[in-house]
């Protein structure tokens, strides 16, 4: 109890790595959000003030493309799939302090100022470089938009970096016959400049980080646990350090969807450098808009608070060298512990798109029989505090979560609630034997040990104590067999003799007994299972479940009706979610197909040409469309029939300007539903956009309907 009251002073700024903008959520994903979320949660119950702080990792070439492919700005794309992200959170309870984005003001100006700092400190160097451009696309190829032949084994069709076949690294220079995935266009070799962070002189600054003698750390005692790296983590670093660290490349040409880079021309900020700096802007932007922290007392180089990274094992060179290195040289505090965890595999193997185990968030979301919080509990049942692999085997998963939560947990309030509302008016009873006692102390007693285990994210051991004593509960029930002595009780209803109070007692006695065990495993299970343990929460009719408060009884106390908390998952669920996952993945590729083919196609065929019926239209009508910030509603008049058309050409035109016009129309494009209503074609203009957009127009004459070919 005294370790948890002192905790009440440390103040922690906890993150989860900032998921791209550019894609959905994954079961993959959720791993490294439910650890956090379950390890936040576990702190809060126990008074330490937490923040939990996320957002959109926004800029990058595959956002630029992607928007591009859906003819949106970046912009609007990265506000989509925010939102997407989440919903997706919400529905697995993950639940931030604040959720930001990298595209802000406040990371703007924060990576601004690391930059400007780095440059006084004179570890920004220009250098000319030699990069594979697309002469096509008119732009440099990020590594994973070159593919071609292994140069080793010449197996066709591989990334830039690496062969996937016999696992040679190399770099996109070494490829045979490489091609740009975006064009298809043979790259080729152009120079360019770039600007590097000197990270070769900041070994010293990363040993001595790595030691934890940097920033907070030097207050602690215990020499072990000041080091922010787990043991694998140094593992790493070691090898990185003895293959000497180089310096590193902060700077992509335009186009880029990034931040510019002060006094340099056409030139971005890499995503690399501001992803890891949104961490400092969402906690900027909390901090402003909630006054509930102070932004320099966590951030400046002296900071007495805690910074803690949960971080997949992928990311780790990112966070372990580049990211430490850069705060320390621009005066920031840096990390005190990195939490890294390993990947999800399903069923042994990776995730597979044709397997239809490449599981998104919203697929799982989609199927109402499984509860998120299966999900929560199953990866808590799994995760250990290594960054080894976590494996979730489907129909291990169905018997787990039927066995444990269904079988073992809930079971131990639904055989006993019932009796304490038909018997005893709802009310727990006053006191209990010696006996009754000393088995719900078992429980007590191990409070702190899974609250250890919590903390040193050993969550399967933590699941592990609670579930024997969910065991040891269901025991005691099975050993009392409260069923008989009501049985009993009904029986003896009329005689009203010693005996049948004796029963009444032992059977209240029993009940509050169950009642309490089941309270003391809500509790335990709260961190992991947070929304079951809030119906919990009601039918015991307490406020809350208080960490601090765990060996206070409930005694002489009136419970709610108990109602339905869990229910049994089946095969068949499971099925069903790996169909509607797949069919979800179809789409996605479909339309990315579509995307591709249509970009990559040098020239099309008379055939292909003439699909498209091209007719005159007639502008009969146009008006604004409530709620749509770029479109006008067409009415086009095409012979013998009218069409509604959503053009986005609100920028360029009022509707007064249209009316009367003639103008050229896609007439067989399949009508496509949109919010506002059902857009049946397409309206041809030209421009870039904005205020420059000019809608064809043709020569008097033409009249509505006629065919342009
Ligand atoms: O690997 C990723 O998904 C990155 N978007 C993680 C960024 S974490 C932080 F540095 F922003
Ligand atoms: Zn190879």
């Amino acid at each position: 109890m005294s370790e948890s009251t002192n905790k009440q002073k440390e103040k922690i700024l906890v993150t989860s790595a900032l998921p791209y903008a550019n894609g959905s959520i994954h079961l993959g994903h959720l791993v490294g959000y439910i650890q956090t979320d379950t390890w936040v949660r576990l702190q809060r119950m126990l008074g330490t003030e937490c923040y939990f702080i996320c957002g959109d990792d926004a800029h990058g070439t595959p956002v630029m493309l992607r928007a591009e492919a859906e003819g949106v700005t970046a912009e609007t794309l990265i506000d989509k799939m925010r939102h997407q992200h989440l919903e997706d959170f919400k529905g697995f309870n993950i639940k931030f302090d604040y959720y930001h984005s990298t595209h802000s003001d406040e990371n703007r100006e924060l990576v601004i100022e690391i930059y400007q700092r780095l440059k006084k400190a004179d570890l920004i160097e220009k250098r000319s470089i030699e990069q594979l451009y697309d002469p096509k696309r008119k732009m440099f190829l990020p590594d994973r938009f070159i593919k071609g032949d292994c140069p080793k084994c010449h197996e066709p069709d591989q990334y830039g970096d690496g062969c996937e076949k016999c696992h040679t690294i190399y770099t996109p220079m070494d490829l045979i016959n490489p091609f740009s995935t975006i064009s298809g266009a043979t790259p080729i070799i152009k120079k360019t400049e770039h600007l590097f962070f000197k990270l070769s002189t900041c070994e010293d600054t990363l040993k001595n980080w790595m030691q934890g003698n940097l920033g907070t750390f030097k207050q602690e005692k215990n020499k072990e646990s000041k080091q922010p790296l787990q043991g694998e983590s140094i593992n790493k670093l070691d090898e990185w350090f003895e293959s000497g660290l180089r310096d590193w490349d902060i700077s992509r040409d335009a186009p880029y969807f990034g931040f510019p880079i002060p006094d340099e021309k056409d030139k971005f900020f890499y995503v690399w450098l501001d992803a890891p700096v949104g961490y400092m802007a969402s906690f900027k932007k909390f901090c402003e808009l909630t006054g509930k922290a102070n932004f320099d007392d966590f951030w400046n180089a002296d900071s007495p608070h805690k910074l803690y990274h949960f971080i997949g094992k992928d990311i780790l060179y990112f966070h372990a060298l580049f990211w430490p290195a850069v705060l320390s040289k621009a005066n920031y505090r840096t990390p005190d512990k990195l939490f890294v965890h390993g990947f999800l595999t399903i069923n042994g193997r990776k995730m597979s798109k044709s397997r239809g185990t490449f599981i998104n968030a919203r697929a799982y979301l989609d199927i109402k029989a499984l509860n998120p919080e299966y999900l929560r509990y199953y990866y808590a049942a799994k995760l250990g505090n290594k960054s080894e692999d976590i494996d979730i085997n489907l129909k291990d998963f169905v018997f787990r979560v039927n066995s444990n939560l269904v079988g073992k947990y809930a079971n131990i309030a639904s055989r006993t609630a019932g009796f304490i509302h038909k018997l005893f008016a709802g009310k727990l009873c006053r006191s209990l034997s010696n006996e009754a006692s000393s088995l719900l102390q078992t429980f007590i007693d191990e409070a702190k040990t899974i609250e250890n285990f919590y903390q040193q994210r050993q969550f399967n051991e933590a699941i592990r104590v609670i579930m024997n004593l969910a065991d040891k509960a269901n025991e005691y029930i099975s050993d009392k067999k409260p069923w008989d002595i009501s049985k009993k009780i009904s029986l003896q209803a009329d005689d009203n003799n010693q005996e049948d109070d004796k029963d009444r007692n032992k059977l209240h006695e029993i009940c509050t007994v169950s009642i309490n065990a089941f309270r003391l495993l809500t509790l335990f299970l709260k961190p992991v299972i947070p929304v079951i343990a809030e119906k919990v929460e009601k039918f015991l009719n307490i406020e809350s479940l208080d960490w601090q408060q765990h060996s206070a009884l409930l005694l002489n106390h009136k419970i709610n009706k108990y109602k339905h908390l869990v229910s049994r998952i089946e095969d068949k669920h499971i099925d069903e979610l790996i169909e509607v996952n797949r069919k979800a993945m179809n789409e996605i590729t479909e339309t990315s197909k579509k995307q591709t083919e249509t970009s990559d196609a040098t020239t099309i065929s008379f055939e292909d040409f003439a699909k498209i019926d091209l007719r005159v239209a007639k502008i009969i009508n146009a008006e604004h469309v409530e709620g749509a910030d770029k479109l006008l509603k067409l009415t086009l008049d095409i012979g013998d029939v009218q069409k509604q058309v959503f053009a986005g050409i609100k920028s360029a035109y009022q509707p007064e300007q249209l009316i009367g016009r003639h103008t050229v129309m896609v007439a067989n494009l399949a009508p496509r539903k949109m919010r506002f209503g059902v857009s049946e074609g397409m309206v041809l203009a030209a421009g870039p956009g904005g205020k420059d957009i000019w809608i064809l127009q043709l020569d008097e004459g033409a009249k509505p309907g006629m065919k342009v070919q």
